[in-house]
């Protein structure tokens, strides 16, 4: 039986660069470095939230960006021992309302055609397919795989 979990939520900007980049590369093949991130997160509207558990043990992250009333989620990843007890949703809300509070009334991501678990948290946060973008990730032998770009209303 999955047991949920309700995680701490941590607003973390910068300083917090290479801790999400490490968390990036345990939930995700591809790899952010630091330095990527850190970019990131000095652009326009950019903001991190890091979920902890137990005796604050960082368990998963979602990064995104709120712009001229748009928002748009730039990573979101959970760790693999952490998966299925409630956490991608946890952060997802909080970046929707973190994005809310910015006055952004859209939010927008873009997903793997083949990432049906994450596909089924976006579908069941209200998200709908806006768009594709074909050969759109990085072939890594299984050739460029389309994205699907998702977006939900943010009601004030
Ligand atoms: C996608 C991801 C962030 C989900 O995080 P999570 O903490 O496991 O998700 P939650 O436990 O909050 O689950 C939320 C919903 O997602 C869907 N889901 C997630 N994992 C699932 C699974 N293994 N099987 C079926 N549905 C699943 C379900 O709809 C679930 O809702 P439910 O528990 O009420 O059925 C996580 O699997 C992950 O980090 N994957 C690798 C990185 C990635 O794909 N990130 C998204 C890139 S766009």
């Amino acid at each position: 039986m999955r047991t949920m979990v309700i995680p701490r939520l941590h607003t973390v900007g910068e300083p917090h660069a290479e801790l999400l980049a490490a968390l990036h590369q345990r939930s995700f093949e591809e790899r952010w470095t630091t330095g990527t991130i850190r970019d990131l997160l000095r652009g326009p509207g950019a903001f991190a939230v890091v979920a902890t558990v137990l005796t604050d043990q960082p368990a998963g992250f979602v990064m995104a960006r709120a712009v001229a009333g748009e928002a748009e989620i730039l990573s979101l990843g959970v760790l693999p021992k952490h998966r299925r007890c409630g956490i991608g949703r946890w952060l997802m809300s909080t970046a929707i309302t973190v994005a809310g509070d910015r006055g952004a009334r859209a939010m927008f991501l873009e997903v793997a055609e083949g990432n049906i678990l994450a596909q089924a948290l976006y579908f069941s946060m209200g998200f709908t397919i806006v768009g594709r973008r074909a050969n759109y990730y990085p072939d890594r032998g299984a050739g460029r795989e389309t994205a699907l770009v998702m977006k939900r209303d943010i009601s004030i």
